[in-house]
Parts: C-alpha cells; structure tokens; sequence
C-alpha cells in the first residue's frame, strides 16, 4: 500500500490548480445566469446519448419531477431590516472546511459530457473550495485525477459482486489519498432508464447509427473526448483481459451489480477503509438508524436523482424524518433536485448539514468544461448569498426552519 500511495504520488504532475477562491464567473460564460441556461448549452454541444444519459430518470420519471416539485414546494421566508452585512457562505464538511454547504455529486461516465470531465471538474470544485467526488464509474481513473490535481478528492464506491475488486478500488483510493469514501448503496439492481435504451446506452450497448450522425456534429465534443486521456472505464482498465471497449465493460459493470449486497458488507467496507466513510442512498428513516450505527461518518439523503425507485418520495420530503431519526448521531448530507442556491437554503433549514448536487454541475461540465463547472458553483454560490440576505441570516448555522413558511 505504501508503494502504491508513493506511486501515486510520484504521478502527481505540475497541472497545478490554483487553491485560492475564486469568486469570478469565467469571462466565456458571463452572460450565463442561472443553471439552466447551462442544462441549454449543455444539449446543443452534448451527443444526444450522454445528454440524454445525464437527464432521464428512471422508468416513467416520477421520483425525478418529485425531486424538483417537492423543493420548488417549499415557500421561504422574506424577511427585512436585519444587519445582512456579515454574510458568510462557508462551513465543515466532516470537519473539513468548505466556502459552501456543498460538493460534487459522484457522476458515471461524466468524462463523456466533455473530455478528461472528472479532472476539470475535480479543478472546479477545489478552486471553489469545495469536494468533488469521483465514481468508480468515471472515464479518468482514481490515479489519472490523482496525478492531475493537488488536494485529496473524495472516491465513490459500488460494491460489485467481485469482492476483490471493491477491495482493490478501497485500496487505490487510500493510495490517492482520497479524503473520503462514498459507499453508494442504492444500486443493488439497477433501475430502468427508458432513453438509454432507446439510444444504445443498454447491455450490450449498441450505440444507434442516428447517435453516431449526432456525434458527428458536435465536433468539438468529438475533439475534445478523443484528445482526452481516456474514453472508456478508467477504473476498470486491464480488468478484463483484452478487452478495453466501453461495450464489453459496460456489460460487465451491469453484471456486476449486486442484490445480495447487506449491512454486512457496510460492515466489511468499514474494516477495509480506514478513512471517513460516507453512505449514500438512504431514504427510509429506519436505514438511516442502521447507518449511524455503522460507524460511518454521513449518509447522504439520496435517490439516485431519481434514476432508481420510480415512485420513491422525494428527498426533500423525506428529510425531516431522517433527521429526525439520526439526530446528532451522524452527519446527514442531502442530494436530489438541487439547481440553485435558493434549493440549498432549503435543504439546509430542513436539517442537512450539506448538500450534493448532480445535474446542476453536469449541465456545467457538458457546456464548458472546467469553466462551466465553475460557473454552476458560482451561480449557486451567489444565490444562496443573497437568499442569505433576503431571509435575514448571516451564517450558515443560523439557518433552520425559521427561514421557512410553517
Ligand atoms: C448522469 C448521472 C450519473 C450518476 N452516476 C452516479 C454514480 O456513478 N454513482 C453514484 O453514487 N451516483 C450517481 N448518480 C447520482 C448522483 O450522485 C446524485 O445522487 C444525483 O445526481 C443527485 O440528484 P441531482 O442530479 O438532481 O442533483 C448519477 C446521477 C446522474 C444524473
């Protein structure tokens, strides 16, 4: 394990990335004013295949429009003639400081919204003063982001039916240093989305000759992915031998998931990794019980944005009973439906200490790379200011309920 972290080490390049905040909006995306207009660009310069694998949720999207109903549900409260003069939008994040309640959503395959994606977003996120969270489904591999940034990423965990190699990842992941581990537990099978079906993104997938003709007009997506250091499973490279196509380890990976998947290995993954963990996936209060009592350091609020149970609640509204549950027993986090910093005021007076968000950077990645990440952070990062302002809290820790409606 040594060798392998001195490895990783000695892979460290001089791309270094600038450790100050940023609070600049990158001069090719100033007439960008709200994460929506990044989802827009983002669908004109993205393959309809991998825009479309970004979107969609899971079976007929229920859970995926509850997630943004239920928010935009949640009325705050105006409030005025407080002193906001003192406003300031950082806080921990398991001990470690953040310039806001927030960091990156684990994203599959995110190296295909735009080329060497998971670098450039991992770049965004530190500049900010945020964390970012690699997949083990990413295009760049632990080591390719490792040797490309200079502060510690979190490192997102599935369990697969190979033990060994769930085993392997953990401990690539101690040898890059990664500062915390996401063990996502909400994917024992996976749920079905209807677009990847009907764009060739299945097992096996079978990429559809109107998706090859859509491809060849985004050109600079072309480029820029066939420039970048990978265009297949980065973390799945030699695993099986000979065969290094996206195709055949993408039919792997989706036989690899695992519905025996229990408590248990929750247990197994504790006595593995000896860093922070946090679980992602939970939605049942009672799960979330279980959780604080594994010894891990979080949950994460999650339904996959809502990419699994259809018909799931929403996360928003099943928060409260979470919280309510853990109590001070773990650190709750909360994603599913965040696109602006209005919805992470929200989420935050409902009781999480912070937030992930998915699309909302992924629309960010897809429009401008490490520029358009940056700017979905700083969109998010003056909206939840100024909604600071106009609820009539200075801190983060004074948020809670009061800046609700009832
Ligand atoms: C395109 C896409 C790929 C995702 N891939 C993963 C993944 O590999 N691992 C994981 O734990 N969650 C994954 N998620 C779920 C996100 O981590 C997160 O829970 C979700 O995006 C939050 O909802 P939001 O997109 O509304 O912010 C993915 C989500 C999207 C949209």
């Amino acid at each position: 394990m040594a060798q392998m972290r001195q490895d990783s080490l000695n892979q460290k390049t001089d791309e270094k990335v600038s450790t100050t905040i940023d609070h600049a909006i990158p001069a090719v995306m100033k007439n960008i004013t709200c994460v929506e207009d990044l989802r827009q660009i983002a669908r004109r310069k993205v393959p309809r295949a991998f825009f479309g694998y970004a979107e969609s949720g899971s079976y007929s999207g229920e859970t995926l429009r509850a997630n943004r109903a239920d928010m935009e549900g949640i009325r705050l409260r105006q409030r005025v003639l407080v002193d906001v003069s003192r406003r300031d939008t950082s806080t921990t994040i398991l001990g470690e400081r953040a310039s806001l309640p927030l960091a990156l959503a684990p994203i599959g395959m995110a190296g295909l919204q735009w080329g060497d994606g998971e670098i450039l977003a991992c770049r965004a996120a530190h500049a900010a003063g945020i964390p970012y969270t690699l997949g083990t489904l990413s295009i760049c591999s632990i080591e390719d982001v490792a040797g490309a940034v200079d502060k510690p990423f979190w490192f997102q965990l599935y369990v697969m039916k190979d033990r060994g190699f769930a085993r392997a990842l953990i401990e690539r992941a101690a040898a890059a240093d990664c500062s915390a581990l996401v063990l996502t537990v909400d994917l024992q099978v996976l749920g079905q989305r209807h677009a990847d079906i009907k764009n060739g993104l299945s097992v096996p997938p079978s990429l559809k000759l109107k998706n090859l003709m859509d491809m060849a007009t985004k050109p600079g997506w072309v480029y820029r992915v066939l420039t970048g250091k990978r265009w297949t499973f980065g973390n799945l490279a030699g695993r099986l031998e000979g065969k290094e196509a996206v195709t055949a380890l993408a039919e792997w990976i989706a036989h690899q998931f695992d519905p025996t998947l229990n408590w248990k290995d929750v247990e197994w993954v504790r006595s593995v990794w000896p860093g922070k963990l946090i679980i992602k996936g939970i939605l049942d209060h009672e799960d979330a019980k279980s959780a604080a009592k594994t010894g891990a350091e979080a949950i994460v609020v999650s339904n996959h944005g809502g990419r699994q149970l259809d018909g799931a609640a929403s996360t928003i509204s099943m928060l409260p009973r979470v919280v309510e549950a853990v109590g001070s027993d773990i650190e709750v986090m909360f994603d599913g439906g965040i696109r602006s910093g209005q919805d992470v005021m929200r989420a935050i007076a409902l009781g999480a200490k912070s937030c992930l968000v998915g699309r909302a950077y992924i629309y960010g990645l897809g429009a401008g790379g490490q520029a358009g990440v940056a700017t979905a952070i700083e969109i998010i990062r003056k909206e939840l200011d100024v909604t600071m302002a106009l609820t009539g809290v200075n801190s983060i820790r004074e948020i809670d309920r009061c800046v609700l409606v009832n």
